[in-house]
């Protein structure tokens, strides 16, 4: 359609930059937090289609089913009975706000808590579309020091005192705890702990962000911080994205009443029901075993790029192997430029999130990227990390070609 009427002189001020067209996916498409074509269960979300409509189709006659704005009630059932038995959660489907997505949910809560000039802490490495939400209103985002086992606590605490002291008290801290997204790292219970103390103690909210906590592959599964105890400052977010289907736009907070309430008021219409009752209906009796081949296929695919970036870069990239989730989050010798090397990469058909966009202080993850393993067959993966390997030594000259770099 041609644009004759000038509707941009008319755009409201302070919108984010216009979206580029959409031009595909590269063949190697190592970018945001697509899912394993293969595990979409697709026979089994159609069965559920034909069985929840015939049963409860009828529903759908009113807004908000028969069940009210928090959300379709069979999808509200799965997640009480799924975070109790996973995350280690008592909410009820009263706790419980079914909302487009988890980036909805992490929106209404930034409606009901911020105000331009608040200002926010996130882990500094971070997931860029939380990190984006924030600075679009004006908010001042600060980092969290992360280490190998999450958020550094210590530093955490010390952060808030030093900000207590020039008369700042943070709006919320937001986290990842349980694969945390970009560096996959998993919050022990002792700093989980000491994490809801020292925020609770100052009377900071924790916006705990749980959408990967799904995809640890094995070992013992933290519970979640709404779990435990002292934990009435935290507001949980979920999401069915990924371990199911993001093009589903499915997701969830938990929180009390007086904060779902406030959040239904700014969210303005339901989430479409179809999709709550089909993937309720599926997920009830498939759970399991659904979550458990996907994990054997994503583990699958982190092993073959973990054993693709040791051929192809050797000691130039270092990373820590994955214990779960979709991302593989990389650090390069200071003279790759991630950021610049990434139209090169895309020229040879490889997009990857360079880390500056993963990271509050954007120059302190410039020789960072992410890799997402989820989407690229196992082929793909071992073809894209070759040739991004060939993309940065033709530019920087790393990794270097020799000894230690086995190049079949
Ligand atoms: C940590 C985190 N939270 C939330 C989201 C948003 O997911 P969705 O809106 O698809 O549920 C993502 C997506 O990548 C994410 O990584």
């Amino acid at each position: 359609m041609s644009a004759a009427f000038d509707f941009e002189s008319r755009f409201a001020k302070g919108l984010p930059v216009p979206q580029p067209k959409w031009t595909g996916f590269p063949k190697y498409n190592f970018i945001g937090g697509h899912n394993d074509p293969e595990s979409i269960p697709v026979e089994g979300l159609i069965e559920a289609t034909a069985r929840v409509l015939r049963r409860r189709g009828q529903t759908i006659a009113t807004y908000n089913q028969d069940c009210g704005p928090l959300g379709d009630i069979e999808m509200r059932e799965f997640l009480a009975e799924r975070l109790a038995k996973y995350r280690g959660m008592s909410a009820t489907t009263e706790d419980i706000l079914v909302t487009s997505g988890s980036g909805q949910a992490l929106d209404l809560i930034n409606d009901i808590l911020l105000e331009s000039g608040d200002t926010v802490i996130m882990e500094e490495f971070t997931y860029q579309g939380a990190m984006n939400r924030l600075r679009a209103r004006g908010v001042n985002v600060l980092g969290a020091k992360l280490d190998d086992g999450g958020i550094d606590v210590a530093a955490l605490e010390a952060q808030l005192d030093a900000l207590s002291a020039k008369g700042v008290v943070p709006k919320f801290v937001y986290t990842i705890p349980t694969v945390q997204n970009p560096t996959s790292s998993v919050l022990s219970v002792e700093r989980r702990a000491a994490l809801l103390k020292i925020t609770r103690d100052r009377g900071v909210p924790v916006i705990e962000d749980e959408c990967y906590a799904d995809l640890l592959w094995d070992g013992e599964w933290p519970a979640s911080m709404l779990a435990m105890e002292g934990s009435d400052h935290v507001i949980h977010v979920g999401s069915f994205s990924k371990y199911l289907a993001p093009a589903l736009r499915l997701g969830y907070a938990v929180a009390p009443w007086a904060v779902l309430a406030q959040m239904i008021a700014c969210k303005g219409g339901g989430t479409g029901a179809l999709g709550q009752m089909v993937v309720a209906d599926f997920l009830k009796n498939n759970y399991e075993q659904h979550v458990d081949d996907l994990k054997v296929r994503l583990k699958a695919k982190s092993d073959a790029l973990v054993e693709a970036l040791e051929e192809n870069f050797g000691t130039s990239a270092e990373f820590g192997v994955p214990g779960g989730g979709i991302y593989l989050w990389i650090k390069f010798p200071p003279e790759v430029d991630t950021l610049k090397l990434a139209d090169k990469a895309l020229e040879a058909g490889i997009a990857y999130n360079p880390g500056p966009q993963w990271s509050v202080d954007g120059e302190a993850a410039r020789n960072h990227l992410r890799i997402c393993f989820a989407n690229p067959s196992i082929e793909e993966i071992r073809e894209g990390v070759a040739k991004l390997a060939d993309v940065f030594h033709a530019e920087t000259g790393i990794p270097p070609r020799s000894a230690n770099v086995s190049r079949s």
